[in-house]
């Protein structure tokens, strides 16, 4: 049954889960699914890690929350630590992804208006790229299907395609109103496009030249996931401004925008806030989640396992035809198809696999815990790639019963 009273912004699978643990989610049925989603790449621990947990339930003993009007000792130390890790300089915390890049867009007009004097600073972002929902952000995001309906846009992004260098000094060239770049590393909601390796080497040196701000979005490929804390670390190179959140907080909401050098010193008091952002319980919970990830090495977990997963779907199904590209940055792992597959998210569902398909219905993403075991990842592998080659040949999830390893209940 249709449930009314929420508003239907998102079409769901008919599934509700009630319990979760490592890389797996029971159902009320009592069925278990191999989480290859992670909650949109949100639970990058798995499911009740118990580190997490005894953190959120000692802090609720605690205080779960006082407000930024007085000092927060945790938020503090998350502070320091994620300085620390990324090697910028302090940060803003906020509630979300989308908030933490509203953060850096405020950031950068300001930059505009106080640093270089311009009246009207703009932006450059990517065609196909994702920053969010709110207005900022879904102004800066590339995809006119999500911004339909929602005119008048916020001015001040001018849109480069994706992955081309010539692009961005072209507008170089011609717009004197640029005051930063923002780009994700990884391309996640638009289908895992992994750009040029130099890319964002390339697009640094442009920032410096034109003093702009290099401003990277890792809300989806940050924590770990591509390999590396964050993925710009793979380049030798430092942004000035770098937002994150899902992975954060393994399930609990908080966000971050992290700046260094010039950036670092725009926001002042009094110019941007939030009432949540960085409450002791939240920072409680992202505190252990990056202790966890450092100390646990889970970034080189991420990497081993992540090519070790794609190379299982190279081997299995990357001669077929049906099959475009398989490609990953760590636990950012795409199967390309050639034709549109929307329907294998409720198929895989069906087989206790949850994964999700996006890239125009093309791309099957999966974003699995890093503390995936490696048995698991050779479940996925297995299980997944009978469900491409059955759903390619056209069978139905009827079908898919006799499937091997596809276990569903629990
Ligand atoms: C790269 C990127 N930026 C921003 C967002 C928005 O994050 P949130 O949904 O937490 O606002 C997302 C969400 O998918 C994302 O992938």
């Amino acid at each position: 049954m249709a449930v009314e009273s929420i508003m239907t912004t998102y079409n769901r699978l008919s599934v509700a889960f009630e319990r979760g643990e490592g890389s797996w989610l029971y159902d009320t049925d009592g069925n278990k699914y191999l989480d290859a989603l992670s909650g949109i790449a949100v639970c990058g621990l798995g499911h009740s890690h118990p580190a997490v947990t005894h953190a959120i339930c000692e802090q609720a003993t605690k205080v779960l929350h006082t407000s930024n009007l007085y000092t927060i000792p945790n938020q503090q130390q998350l502070a320091e630590r994620l300085t620390q890790i990324s090697e910028m300089e302090n940060v803003f915390f906020g509630n979300s992804g989308a908030e933490a890049n509203e953060a850096a867009i405020k950031l950068a007009r300001r930059y505009g208006h106080t640093v270089r004097n311009i009246d009207n600073p703009a932006i450059i972002v990517m065609e196909e790229s994702f920053h969010g929902r709110t207005m900022a952000t879904l102004s800066a995001t590339g995809n006119r299907s999500a911004q339909a309906g929602f005119e008048p846009l916020v001015s001040g992004f001018v849109r480069a395609p994706y992955d081309d260098i010539d692009a961005i000094k072209k507008i170089a060239e011609n717009n004197p109103n640029i005051v930063a770049v923002l780009v994700e590393p990884i391309q996640g909601e638009s289908g895992i496009r992994i750009p040029a390796p130099d890319y964002l080497n390339q697009i640094r040196e442009i920032c410096d030249q034109n003093d702009w701000l290099m401003m990277l979005d890792e809300v989806q490929s940050g924590n770990g996931r591509s390999g590396k804390y964050f993925a710009y670390q793979h380049n030798n190179l430092l942004p000035d401004v770098v937002t994150t959140a899902k992975g954060l907080g393994n399930g609990v909401p908080i966000g971050a925008c992290l700046a260094r050098g010039i950036a670092a010193k725009i926001l002042t008091a009094g110019t941007h806030g939030s009432t949540y952002g960085g409450n002791p319980l939240s920072c409680a919970a992202a505190l252990a989640v990056v202790n966890t990830i450092m100390d646990e090495n889970l970034c080189q977990r991420a990497e081993t396992l992540g090519n070790r997963i794609a190379d299982g779907f190279r081997e299995q199904i990357g001669d077929a035809d049906y099959v475009k590209e398989v490609r990953n940055k760590g636990m950012l792992i795409a199967v390309e198809l050639s034709e549109a597959g929307t329907e294998l998210a409720v198929l895989a569902k069906v087989k206790g696999i949850l994964l999700n398909v996006t890239g125009g219905g093309k791309v099957v993403r999966m974003l699995p815990p890093l503390t995936m075991t490696d048995s698991e990842a050779e479940l996925l592998v297995n299980t997944l790639s009978q469900i491409i080659r059955i759903y390619a040949a056209d069978e139905r999830s009827d079908t898919l019963e006799d499937s091997p390893k596809g276990e569903r209940r629990a």
